[in-house]
């Protein structure tokens, strides 16, 4: 089986998960090159996971011939700028959710996929991977639900982590297309039809770093979608108890729920206050073998030379234009159409 070789940018909180996959947990594919602005990072990470190649420069590492595709897990707004130099230079891409900062940048990155369908190009809304989600998909589709009438989505990730949270805030894109965007593509995928009106809301209750970015640090949404289904989104970043992801699919003959406890794992702890078992700690933890099976995918695809067949470029446009119209009706206090 040929080796798939890729190239990685991006090795903060999340690039280096994706880093640590690639070079240990995915048989077939080998993780060639590393690139990050911040040197001493690039160095350290080479050094653990003993990656032959590192890069300062993103399009220097493209003209790497032996590079089969890249991995895009830098800040957001690099993303569609990233996609359109690694795809002139015949590299297949995978590229971390959001698609772009903006509604000009996802229709150029729509442009670029449009223009180089002999390359792969997948996003990273690791949610359809998750075993749970995936089954709940499957039951939605064999009809066992009945018809789907409202998802309930929540978005939480733990307060032990809000150093790096509020670090990553100013380049985040803010929490409706930093968070919300992950459970408005829910949304599409379970009720099978785009969003069609948005009514985002939300408020500082604690960090007014929050207040000087023109964003909230606990956010909701409601949703209605064009064949009438509805949707309602929470998101916040201080879970008390670790990383919380709840979804839950009401339809007209039965409910899904997934994970209303986000468990770690089966351990039960008895003790003076009382019978607990622990969160995920971190969105790392809880989403880790969805992290994987997307990238297993991924480099499937290449070595396969298939396509994906959802999660598209148009996909990452309709979510992210939902996700700005959420932030523009927070803004506005209204209910907003979807343009
Ligand atoms: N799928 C998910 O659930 C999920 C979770 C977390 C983050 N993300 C996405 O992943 C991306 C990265 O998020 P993060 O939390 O890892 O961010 P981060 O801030 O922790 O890391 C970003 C890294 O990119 C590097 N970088 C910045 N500019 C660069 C450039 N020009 N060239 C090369 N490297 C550069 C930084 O030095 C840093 O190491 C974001 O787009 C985010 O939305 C997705």
């Amino acid at each position: 089986m040929k080796s798939v070789r890729i190239g990685s940018v991006g090795l903060g909180r999340l690039g280096y998960e994706h880093a640590k996959n690639l070079s240990m947990l995915l048989p077939g594919c080998t993780l060639h090159a590393v690139c990050d602005v911040d040197e001493e990072r690039l160095r350290s990470v080479a050094e653990v996971l003993d990656i032959p190649h590192v890069y300062t420069d993103f399009a220097e590492m493209c003209t790497d011939p032996e590079l089969d595709g890249v991995v895009i897990v830098s800040p957001s707004f690099l993303h569609v700028e990233q996609i359109r130099i690694a795809m002139e230079h015949g590299k297949h891409v995978f590229c971390e959710k959001p698609l772009g900062i903006d509604l000009a940048q996802c229709k150029e990155a729509e442009k670029v996929v449009e223009v180089h369908p002999e390359l792969v190009f997948q996003l990273g809304f690791m949610r359809r991977f998750d075993p749970s989600y995936a089954e709940a998909k499957r039951r939605v589709d064999a009809g066992e639900i009945g018809k789907v009438v409202l998802v309930r989505s929540y978005t939480q990730d733990p307060r032990s982590t809000i150093e790096s949270t509020l670090k990553f805030a100013p380049h985040s894109g803010g929490q409706f297309l930093d968070m919300c965007v992950h459970d408005l593509d829910l949304v599409r995928w379970f009720t099978g039809s785009n969003i069609k009106n948005v009514w985002g809301l939300g408020g500082v209750f604690e960090f007014d770093l929050y207040r000087e970015l023109n964003d909230a640090d606990n956010a909701a949404v409601m949703v209605q979608c064009d064949n009438g289904t509805m949707g309602f989104l929470f998101t916040n970043r201080t879970h008390a108890a670790g990383c919380n992801v709840e979804t839950e699919i009401i339809g007209t003959r039965g409910t899904l729920r997934i994970a209303p406890v986000g468990t770690k794992d089966l351990l039960q702890i008895v003790d003076e206050h009382g019978a607990r078992q622990e969160y995920y700690p971190d969105f790392m933890s809880r989403w880790h073998t969805a992290f994987l099976a997307e990238m297993q995918a991924f480099t499937d695809h290449i070595r396969n030379g298939t396509r994906p067949t959802d999660m598209t470029v148009y996909d990452g446009t309709a979510v992210s234009e939902a996700a700005y119209r959420c932030k523009e009706s927070f803004e506005t206090g209204k209910m907003l159409p979807i343009r």
